[in-house]
């Protein structure tokens, strides 16, 4: 079958249909996640802190992800692939937006770029729009801008609410053909849910949203620490540790190799 589109969302929300969406960095989970039916990948710039080891997504730049875009794109064969643009490649203005996204889309395959804010975004999502690229907005806990917020917590409380509420209704007069709501009051997800004719994707947002969102390593048990928001789906942590030290017992022990994984 061919690749889910933007407009396959859109007829999803019309028809109220809830979806899916994982994050991916290589080929061979894409390929896992795309077989189970996971309608869209995002290669989050959280590869700043799951592949690259860094404890924020501030550091990991345009050129470290472009290699793990373009390898999802080779792994899932049906999913939309979302690329997530890192901070500082589109918060300049609309010409640097532009620049960054076409570099995703031309050297890496991806259908659509990912970007956080609201109004302060707009010129930049309105120029890649007009351009012929489908953009992501992504609102509340915008992790770019954890040094302002001062930590990672939950946004949008009280008065913060219709700000977020207005940018969601900006970002989509902009074009944008959805838009992730990061750890935000189920309430307020719900009205803006409900205000919207493009999707939202919930991550720490509620039952609500059209879309739910989650980080991979996350959902599947890899990561040490997770917020309240993330459900553990697998103990993949545990099945590669116990693999890892099977491993080392049977080489030590000289249990492996045997005539069996051996050539003669
Ligand atoms: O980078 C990321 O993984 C994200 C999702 C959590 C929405 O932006
Ligand atoms: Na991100």
């Amino acid at each position: 079958g061919r690749r889910v589109t933007v407009r396959d969302l859109a007829a999803a929300k019309e028809r109220r249909e809830k979806w899916p969406m994982l994050t991916a960095y290589d080929a061979m989970t894409a390929r896992v996640f795309d077989e189970a039916g996971i309608p869209v990948l995002l290669v989050g710039d959280s590869a700043a802190m799951v592949v690259y080891g860094y404890d924020s997504t501030i550091p990991v730049t345009v050129d470290d992800l472009i290699p793990l875009t373009a390898a999802v794109v080779r792994g899932a064969k049906r999913a939309l692939v979302v690329a997530d643009l890192p901070f500082g490649s589109y918060q300049s203005g609309p010409a640097e937006a532009l620049a960054t996204a076409t570099r995703f889309l031309k050297e890496t395959g991806a259908q659509a770029v990912k970007l956080e804010g609201g109004a302060r975004v707009l010129p930049q999502a309105e120029a890649m729009v007009a351009a012929g690229i489908p953009v992501m907005g992504h609102l509340g806990l915008t992790p770019q801008s954890v040094n302002v917020f001062g930590g990672y917590r939950v946004q949008g409380r009280g008065e913060d609410g219709e700000q977020l509420m207005s940018d969601a209704k900006a970002l989509e007069a902009a074009g944008a053909f959805a838009v992730v709501l990061e750890c935000v009051p189920e309430d307020l997800a719900a009205r803006v849910t409900a205000a919207l004719s493009i999707p939202t994707i919930g991550i720490g947002a509620g039952p609500d949203c059209d879309a739910q969102v989650l980080v991979w390593q996350d959902m599947a048990g890899l990561t040490p620490h997770t917020a309240k928001f993330v459900k553990k789906y697998a103990e993949v942590g545990t099945v590669l540790s116990d693999a890892a030290r099977a491993f080392a017992d049977e080489v030590t022990g000289g249990a492996f190799p045997t005539a069996e994984h051996t050539y003669r």
